[in-house]
């Protein structure tokens, strides 16, 4: 097994105080709570409030990494940003960021991968550090979701969340660090999760948000059949580049879209339930904000230790996916 490049120094995650529950949703949806927990374990989700902005979850869980990692913000040369909703289409949303953790002139860019967004941006971060363009990196991802979201339609309100979360990645010095990663996309199937209009090709219009094409449309049943079957393949990918095995993982931390999902991808894997991270019932699908949400909750909860085998995997629009291994 090659040397890890990069280590995980630190991980933070942020998500709004203002909570919904499938209670609050049954008032204005043709919806029951019994359906959305049999259907996608999800109980409540988060929201942010109109005068918060994602900008601002970012900014706290970059804290909370920066704080747990040692790392002092001056240090970070480069912030890259996994987000599908930054805050304004100019600049990026890791711009904003930079300026409301105090500035200075990291690079600093977003990547959009959709909910593989964080572990697109940590992989792109261990690429910077091994080939020596960065030494101390800020990766985020995160997603206000709401604000894609069409509040109608039962089909995607239910699953919705907002949250944000942050690693600080640092040069390994030890076996201890990124294992192996695997990306994958597969565009051809983009119909079957995507926002129609709003982009360059049909900018917002009254006509555009008179039709709701400025949010998310989703093929639901569709999308979860994919969803199992590139999250087993990239978690096999990842473990075979690293030379381990599904028994050598200690925690596997899925993407926290919807519990039947991430039961049936841990069974493809081959990873038993018991060493699965989930947190779905509290937040639901926050996109690339669910992973760090999760890891950062098994982190306070004793249940990461050093040394241990960590496997992260996402699916999400585009289609993209993803698989991040991890020696704790
Ligand atoms: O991050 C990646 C993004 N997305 C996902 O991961 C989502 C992947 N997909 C899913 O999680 C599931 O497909 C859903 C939770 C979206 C839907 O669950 P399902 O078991 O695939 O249900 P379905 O779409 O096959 O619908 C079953 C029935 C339908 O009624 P009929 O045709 O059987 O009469 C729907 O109209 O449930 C109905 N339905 C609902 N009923 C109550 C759909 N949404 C709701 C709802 N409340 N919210």
């Amino acid at each position: 097994m090659r040397k890890p490049f990069a280590r995980i120094a630190g991980v933070g995650s942020a998500a709004p105080d203002f909570v919904i529950t499938n209670a609050d949703l049954e008032k204005t949806l043709e919806t029951s709570d019994q359906w959305i927990v049999e259907r996608t374990g999800i109980r409540e989700r988060r929201k942010l409030r109109d005068d918060e902005s994602q900008t601002d979850l970012f900014a706290a869980a970059s804290r909370d990494a920066l704080t747990r990692a040692g790392v002092g913000y001056s240090s970070v040369d480069t912030i890259i940003c996994g987000t599908c909703t930054p805050a304004r289409r100019l600049p990026s949303a890791a711009c904003d960021v930079q300026a409301r953790l105090g500035g200075g002139t990291a690079a600093a860019f977003d990547v959009v991968a959709a909910c593989p967004g964080w572990l697109y941006s940590l992989t792109v971060a261990e690429g910077m550090i091994a080939s020596g363009a960065s030494r101390h990196v800020l990766a985020l991802g995160g997603d206000r979701v709401w604000s894609i979201v069409d509040q109608g339609d039962r089909n995607t309100a239910i699953l919705f969340g907002d949250g944000a979360g942050a690693a600080v990645l640092v040069p390994a010095t030890d076996d201890r660090g990124i294992l192996a990663t695997s990306l994958g996309a597969e565009g051809t199937l983009s119909d079957l999760l995507y926002i129609p209009a709003g982009g360059s090709d049909e900018p917002p219009s009254t006509q555009v948000v008179a039709e709701k094409r400025h949010l998310l449309r989703m093929a639901g049943r569709e999308v979860f059949k994919v969803a199992v079957r590139r999250m087993a393949q990239a978690c096999h990918q990842a473990l075979g580049k690293a030379g381990l095995r599904a028994e050598d993982v200690d925690l596997l931390v899925p993407h926290q879209a919807n519990l039947r999902i991430i039961n049936a991808t841990a069974g493809e894997a081959g990873v038993p339930l018991e060493k699965v991270m989930v947190n779905v019932q509290h937040y639901g699908n926050t996109s690339a904000g669910s992973i760090p949400l999760a890891l950062v909750q098994a982190e306070r909860e004793g249940r990461l230790q050093p040394g241990m085998v960590v496997l992260l995997v996402s699916f999400g629009a585009g289609f993209t996916w993803g698989a991040v291994l991890v020696r704790w």
